[in-house]
């Protein structure tokens, strides 16, 4: 199913995909930065978020990894580099899985390989329960405080009301299939060692939901990864320290691209 996308700049093609709760709106100062510097920008939208309305009980990694393959397909590009946010990560990790050849390379941002343990898939469930009797609201509870570091909450008040605002605005519904299909995500720590393309680790040091473990876990796993941390960032770490982020990102691409 083809999702709505952006699209910017003209040069190597670089697929960006977005966390949950949010919508490729997150992306537009990082795709602004990297088509300046010479690529072509593409940001989906996933099932249930932003301007994308396809509704189902549940949305799977795997079904919004064969979505971004159709955008390639629909844009004809043989193959890109793909990097995702947490939520995009998992996306990136099934892609990779469904159809490796669609990499030139790989970009893995605040996320982890591995499944949900039982204690993180009980709390998506219950999450599920008092959305559907709160509405959205539960979710700005639940994550807002996680999503963004302690540093950023006291530096940059605005960016956190800027994201609470994003999620008011999502669909209670797609925020629902989205947790049914995190929960039931298979684990990738088995695919990082066939990781053939070069790759792009970033991480938030202030990032409460993927945690230094998964990071180091990430870097020892994947033969070809360069790492990099973002000091005084959390989970979302290209829009609370979107400079160095940013940097990082077209390091690697011009890097890539020699
Ligand atoms: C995200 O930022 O995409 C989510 O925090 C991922 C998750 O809940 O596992």
């Amino acid at each position: 199913m083809l999702p709505p996308y952006s699209e910017l700049g003209s040069g190597p093609p670089v697929v960006l995909i977005h966390a949950f709760p949010l919508s490729r709106s997150m992306w537009a100062e990082t795709a602004a930065a990297v088509a300046r510097a010479g690529f072509r920008v593409i940001t989906p939208d996933h099932r249930g978020f932003g301007e994308n309305s396809s509704l189902a009980d549940i949305h799977t990694m795997d079904e919004m990894a064969s979505d971004v393959r159709d955008l390639l397909d629909h844009l004809s590009i043989p193959a890109a580099t793909v990097g995702g946010l947490s939520m995009g990560g998992y996306v990136t990790m099934a892609l990779y899985r469904l159809d490796p050849r669609r990499f030139t390379s790989l970009m893995l941002f605040d996320t982890t390989a591995a499944a949900d343990t039982e204690e993180k898939r009980n709390g998506r469930f219950e999450l599920i329960g008092r959305i559907e009797s709160e509405g959205v609201g539960a979710v700005v509870e639940a994550f807002l405080p996680k999503l963004i570091g302690v540093s950023t909450m006291n530096s940059q008040p605005e960016l956190a009301g800027r994201i609470e605002q994003w999620i008011r605005n999502a669909d209670p519904n797609g925020i629902i299939a989205a947790l049914r299909g995190m929960a039931d995500r298979a684990d990738s720590t088995t695919l990082l060692e066939r990781v053939s393309v070069p790759t792009l680790l970033i991480f938030g040091e202030e990032d409460e939901i993927t945690g230094r473990d998964a990071a180091l876990g990430l870097t020892d796993a994947i033969p070809h990864a360069a790492c990099t941390t973002i000091v005084g960032s959390g989970h979302l770490s290209n829009l609370e320290r979107p400079d160095p982020f940013n940097s990082a990102v077209i390091d690697h691409l011009e890097s890539i691209s020699k």
